[in-house]
């Protein structure tokens, strides 16, 4: 992050510890319950969100050389990305064109891939290679046969796929306002550390509230990131639709007493991206970029795929820094699966089940707010509940 961002970040966070305040919203904000168990709403919801906008795949690194590829399936539709021999990414259905069956498995190198039913042959940019007794599909044109492409973008060390409804096309900068900031942490040469994948029994929206606000993290964090983050005291920056909070941990206050010069937002603070509306990014302490994606899982809205990974500035050589980026990695995890998803199951079952038809977000919660007010306007929804 450019340096002048970061001092004006650090005068408002010292600012706001001196006040003893937050960044705050203009207004309280009322919402639905039925937000997160409507089925009605969700389907369109999953329509407008999840296939007709890009999604991010991850960083770069994902697939960092020529040859590197990852399959995944992102609300049902099943995709394998490559990096070509030129370098280039590319993103397919991962379904053969014979008869739909899987041509890839996981991630790793390749040279190009058989497919397990029959055996056809796919290059790494998708083109029809061979088929066994090829003279039995004599008068099939080969050229037409390659995988099917889905839209993808690398841009800035992020790799973007679809909107996978195939008939929206890729923007051409999916950060819109954010891109130039998001440029600026040089995440192109960041490496794959790992990942961890979850399926919870929440509303997709439900898992991605609480990176949206500090104000729980004294209380229902209490015993582990508490620790380190402050306690309801953050910035808060609207990009469009997308955002950026800003958390202190608890070393920020030595901040004060060093020279301007000498003053570092990342290693003193959690900084929070929204990728409005899907994912969120967390880079903090030594610069660990951490990538949560979440998607409706089986087309069902009170349960979700949250697929977690973490990137590090460069490879970890050495059993120690090893350890140290999966100590980071088991934290996360930890918060977020023994706490945070905990209640959001229960608050599920309260939205699918009980009569209160509203929850309210205070004016300490902006990202909560812009959130929630930005995903009821494509939907056609007024902006206040
Ligand atoms: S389904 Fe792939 S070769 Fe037959």
């Amino acid at each position: 992050m450019r340096r002048d961002r970061q001092l004006e970040l650090i005068q408002r966070l010292l600012k706001y510890q001196e006040q003893g305040t937050t960044a705050y919203a203009p207004d309280t904000y009322s919402n639905e319950l039925a937000a997160y168990s409507d089925p009605a709403r969700f389907a369109q919801e999953r329509e407008i969100f999840f296939r007709q906008r890009p999604l991010p795949f991850g960083l770069s690194g994902r697939i960092a050389e020529p040859g590197d590829f990852a399959t995944d399936t992102i609300d049902g539709s099943p995709l394998l990305v490559t990096r070509d021999r030129d370098g280039v990414v590319h993103a397919f259905l991962n379904v053969c064109r014979h008869r739909g069956a899987p041509v890839a498995e996981g991630c790793g190198k390749a040279k190009m891939f058989a497919c397990p039913y029959h055996a056809w042959i796919y290059n790494l940019d998708g083109s029809l290679k061979g088929i066994p007794d090829a003279r039995s599909f004599d008068g099939l044109d080969k050229a037409e046969l390659g995988l099917t492409e889905v839209p993808s973008l690398e841009k800035d060390g992020m790799i973007w796929v679809g909107p996978l409804d195939m008939k929206t096309p890729m923007p051409d900068d999916p950060m819109g306002p954010l891109s130039e900031e998001f440029a600026e942490w040089n995440l192109g040469s960041y490496h794959h550390f790992g990942g961890y994948r979850m399926v919870q029994p929440m509303n997709w929206k439900l898992v991605i509230d609480p990176f949206w606000e500090g104000y729980y993290i004294g209380v229902l964090h209490k015993e582990t990131i508490a620790p380190y983050l402050e306690s309801n005291r953050g910035t808060f920056d609207a990009y469009g639709d997308h955002h950026r909070m800003v958390v202190p941990r608890n070393t920020f206050r030595d901040l004060a007493n060093q020279p301007e010069d000498e003053r570092d937002l990342i290693t003193h603070a959690a900084v929070v991206y929204g990728f409005f509306p899907t994912s969120i990014a967390v880079i903090q302490g030594a610069a660990n970029f951490e990538l949560w994606r979440v998607w409706p899982d089986q087309g069902r809205p009170g349960w979700s795929v949250v697929d977690l990974a973490i990137y590090v500035p460069e490879e970890p050589k050495t059993e120690k820094a090893r350890n140290f980026w999966q100590k980071n990695l088991d934290l996360a995890i930890a918060t977020v699966e023994a706490e945070d998803f905990v209640l959001g199951r229960i608050i599920q079952q309260n939205a699918e089940n009980v009569q209160q038809d509203r929850t309210v977000y205070g004016r300490n919660e902006p990202a909560m707010t812009h959130y929630h007010t930005r995903i009821r306007s494509p939907l056609g929804l007024e902006a206040t509940v």
